[in-house]
């Protein structure tokens, strides 16, 4: 009876009515109780108006999208660049907004010259332990939180991912980064961030059990990030089954990086499998509706003082990742090409109001 409603009400609000919300003067930010992001790039927000000024109206938490990753920050051999990542520091702050770092460790933005430098695991550790001190450090009080380790677990598996990481460290190299981390910033919330974790349950599943083993072990790990690059296919019991797993850890809880495709992929980059070839307005709203959804599971789910946010990877179907990444044409986010509002806007509208 609740989804009939909630459906009416979408059909409601993205169709025609509501002159209040047609006029701009409801936003995302200001409908949630909790903080509400998006990826962004230092290019989009600093060159891009269009773009900007609807970052500013909807979204009070930037997540940088490439910018602060290690092949970004520190592109060759111990030599760090911090303009960039300055520069968004800067635009948070003069907005009041919240930024969140992403990513300390994660195998996909270890920089080549990393991995071919010949380390032994006594000097890898050493070089780990310096980067995220020195970089936490600098960010210290600024970046509210980070994804101190990213996609740790492997897919469909109870095993951790045989990274170079992993490979050099075994899984201490998580528990050093949570250190090292926390030792750099003791306020700062510190994530394990994976993907399809809400729908792969015996990923999630590992997942819960490494967290576990790092509590056990007293390594400060205090959030939990799915990052929830979602399908419009995935039944919503199973990420309901997946929000109470992440729930029940008493961690803090974050959406990361949430959008929502029709068309498939195998995680894999430029392997997109072109199902759907446009988007119907039938689709469009069935898509509102599961951004209802997914944002109704996590209030209800998830209690308020674990609800870090929610945050968009990326808002508008122009500049997201999806389509040069696995090349594919698929319309995974809120705003469309021309950055105007879709029926998935309204229906994340609707879901994350109390
Ligand atoms: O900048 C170069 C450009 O000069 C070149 O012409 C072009 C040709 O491929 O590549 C451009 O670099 C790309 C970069 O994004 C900037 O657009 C890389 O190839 C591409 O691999 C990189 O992809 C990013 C990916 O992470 C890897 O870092 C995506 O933008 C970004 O959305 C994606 O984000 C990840 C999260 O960090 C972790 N979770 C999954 C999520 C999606 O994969």
């Amino acid at each position: 009876m609740k989804n009939l409603v909630a459906l009416i009400v979408l059909l409601f609000l993205s169709s025609c009515a509501s002159d209040i919300l047609r006029g701009d003067r409801v936003t995302l930010r200001n409908a949630a109780s909790f903080p509400i992001g998006t990826a962004a790039s230092y290019s989009q927000l600093n060159t891009d108006d269009s773009i900007r000024a609807i970052i500013l109206k909807e979204f009070n938490s930037i997540t940088p999208e490439n910018d602060m990753k290690m092949y970004s920050v520190m592109p060759r051999s111990n030599e760090f660049r911090w303009e960039v990542v300055d520069s968004i520091v800067a635009f948070c702050a003069r907005n009041d907004m919240r930024l969140f770092g992403h990513a300390l460790v994660w195998h996909s933005s270890t920089p080549r010259w990393l991995t071919e430098a010949g380390h032994d695991s006594v000097s890898l550790s050493t070089f780990l332990e310096e980067y995220v001190t020195a970089y936490v450090s600098r960010y210290k009080g600024v970046v509210d939180g980070w994804d101190v380790v990213n996609e740790a677990v492997t897919d469909s598996a109870g095993t951790l991912r045989q990274t170079f990481w992993y490979n050099m460290l075994g899984e201490s190299y998580i528990d050093q980064a949570f250190i090292a981390a926390h030792e750099a910033d003791p306020n700062a919330i510190l994530f394990l961030n994976d993907y399809n974790i809400e729908r792969d349950t015996v990923k999630m599943n590992a997942t819960i059990d490494l967290i576990n083993r790092l509590k056990s072990r007293g390594v400060p790990i205090s959030g939990i990030g799915l990052q929830m690059h979602t399908r419009m296919d995935i039944p919503n019991e199973i990420i309901a089954y997946s929000l109470r797993k992440a729930a029940e850890t008493g961690l803090q809880v974050h959406l990361s990086e949430v959008d929502i495709i029709f068309n498939r992929h195998n995680d894999r980059q430029g392997e997109g499998e072109q199902i759907y070839n446009e988007l119907t307005s039938e689709m469009a709203q069935e898509q509102g509706e599961k951004y209802m959804n997914i944002a109704d599971m996590y209030r209800g789910i998830v209690p308020k003082d674990q609800q870090y946010g929610i945050t968009l990877w990326g808002f508008n179907d122009r500049t997201t990742w999806i389509r040069p990444f696995f090349k594919l044409n698929d319309w995974p986010a809120i705003y469309d090409d021309n950055l105007q509002r879709k029926p998935a806007f309204y229906g994340l509208l609707n879901g994350v109001m109390d």
